[in-house]
């Protein structure tokens, strides 16, 4: 299992190496790490937390722009010897890692999947949370602020998919009700502190924009 793990982290790192900092991997180590910290007080089966944890991205909506039914993800975990129960396993926690919009809910249905889902929206909080929106925001040419334009809490995914909106519109569509959809304990207290150092960010943006 530890030599799956190795080879997968370094197919992982070679797929992101060239990715723009909100998706490289950076991104996956450090969702990987937290998954293993969640584990450790919330429990779960290894194995699955960090082949989800490293694969989570690999074939997202926002990076491949289409829907590859998580193909390059299957034919990766079936080249190896893992028992098929285990393989479904892991992509179902890559099914339900992503966020899908104010209005969406994205339930859980195992233990590794809640787990991989708080450390992945953890790393969308606090001050890597800010960077990222704004390393995100500025790949696509999205504004830093747009003060006229109302905040939308997305009802389907099809429409948050389509959003065209400030970064700083981000915050209030996702990162700042993130705190509020965690799954474990462990999770949601790490979740209060980035909360709070989101909301001092955007107050000081604030009162600099209207000096
Ligand atoms: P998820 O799968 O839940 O969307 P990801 O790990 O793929 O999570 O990453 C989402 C990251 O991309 C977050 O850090 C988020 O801030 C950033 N992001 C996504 N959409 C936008 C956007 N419209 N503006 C700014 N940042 C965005
Ligand atoms: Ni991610």
């Amino acid at each position: 299992m530890k030599e799956i793990v190795h080879k997968t982290k370094n197919m992982v790192q070679k797929a992101f190496s060239e990715n723009e900092g909100s998706h490289d991997w950076h991104h996956i180590e450090r969702v990987r790490r937290m998954a293993l910290h969640l584990m450790q007080s919330e429990g779960g089966n290894r194995f699955i937390i960090e082949m989800s944890a490293l694969l989570h991205d690999l074939e997202d909506w926002k990076i491949t722009h289409e829907n590859t039914d998580n193909q390059k993800v299957k034919s990766w975990i079936h080249s190896f010897k893992i028992p098929h129960q285990i393989c479904d396993d892991i992509v179902q926690v890559i099914n339900e890692v992503s966020y899908k919009g104010a209005g969406v809910s994205t339930p859980c249905s195992s233990i590794e999947s809640m787990i991989v889902q708080d450390a992945d929206r953890l790393d969308a909080m606090g001050a890597i949370g800010i960077a990222r929106a704004f390393a995100f925001g500025g790949s696509k040419g999205h504004p830093l602020f747009l003060p006229h334009k109302e905040i939308v809490l997305h009802e389907s995914f099809e429409h948050y998919k389509k959003k065209q909106t400030s970064t700083l519109h981000h915050f209030y569509e996702k990162l700042l009700l993130l705190k509020e959809r965690m799954n474990t304990n462990t999770a949601r207290k790490i979740a209060g502190e980035r909360h709070r150092f989101m909301l001092t960010f955007i107050d000081e943006f604030k009162k600099e924009w209207e000096f």
